[in-house]
């Protein structure tokens, strides 16, 4: 695994206090950066960082004011920003094609969609100001192959693997590297009782900190617009989406904004 030497960094994770990005946030304090690790639980927030020596931030975001105002706060609290994880998220919780919660759908899209577009765009502008940074989104491999058993974690998925893929490429001119991270399942909270169901057909499941070494690699050697995927016993790699046809087909399209005006 290549390392990358943070010192002197920066790093926000998001969904820090608890799974993935409270490994992710100890990782990044160990590669040398300051981290800030924001969740919407105080307390996991608060334990996390003060473990890491960093700073703790409470916010839903999946609320649109909540990820400027974080990223405000890094910049005026630990003086500049140049790692990003967007990694909070959820599950469906509901089946979804036959019959809609949709208080749920719409706190679902907030926490995996809305998050991650408010956290980029947040963030670009302090990235730069730092002449680049990375940014690494948690997608999952439900956001490249379907997984029946949840049609809406999928959409959210697919949906930031995409945003990942374009944004990265539009930003590769700003030193600014845009990543999507696919793990496979992975044992913390966001099972509930499935986690069981894996138990008890001996499923192997990812660990936190086997995907925040896998952030480690996205760090050292992704490039814009990856999507990396790591699955139990495997090493993290960058999917190759080979044999699709660029948005052009087989044509260069011009750099257009689609909508109506
Ligand atoms: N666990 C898996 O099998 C798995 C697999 C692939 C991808 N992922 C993705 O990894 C990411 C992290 O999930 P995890 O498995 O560590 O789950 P987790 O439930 O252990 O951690 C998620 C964290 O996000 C926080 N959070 C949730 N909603 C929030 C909100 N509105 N605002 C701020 N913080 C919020 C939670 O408080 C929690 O600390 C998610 O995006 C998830 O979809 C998980």
């Amino acid at each position: 695994m290549s390392t990358v030497d943070l010192t002197g960094r920066v790093a926000l994770v998001t969904g820090g206090a608890g799974g993935i990005g409270a490994a992710v946030a100890r990782r990044l304090a160990k590669l040398g950066a300051r981290v800030a690790v924001l969740d919407l639980d105080a307390a996991g927030a608060h334990q996390v960082a003060s473990a890491v020596g960093g700073i703790a931030i409470t916010g839903d975001v999946s609320d649109p004011a909540t990820m400027p105002a974080a990223v405000a706060q890094v910049e005026e609290e630990l003086g500049r920003l140049d790692v990003v994880h967007l990694n909070a998220g959820i599950g469906g919780g509901q089946s979804g094609v036959d019959a809609l919660d949709v208080a749920r759908y719409r706190k679902l899209v907030g926490v995996n969609v809305d998050h991650v577009v408010y956290g980029l765009c947040a963030a670009v502008p302090a990235l730069r100001r730092q002449g680049g940074g990375k940014v690494v989104i948690t997608a999952s491999l439900a956001g490249i192959t379907p997984m029946p058993s949840d049609p809406l974690y999928t959409l959210t998925k697919h949906a930031v693997v995409g945003y990942a893929r374009a944004a990265g490429k539009a930003l590769a001119g700003d030193n600014i590297t845009v990543s999507a991270l696919c793990p496979g399942f992975v044992d913390t909270l966001l099972l509930g009782a499935a986690k069981e169901e894996f138990a008890a057909a001996s499923f192997p499941l990812l660990t936190p900190a086997d995907v925040a070494e896998a952030v480690q690699s996205v760090l050292a050697e992704g490039g814009p617009g990856e999507a990396w995927i790591i699955q139990p016993g495997g090493k993290a790699t960058a999917y190759d989406f080979r044999g699709v046809p660029g948005v052009g087909g087989g044509q260069l399209p011009p750099p257009v904004v689609l909508g109506r005006v």
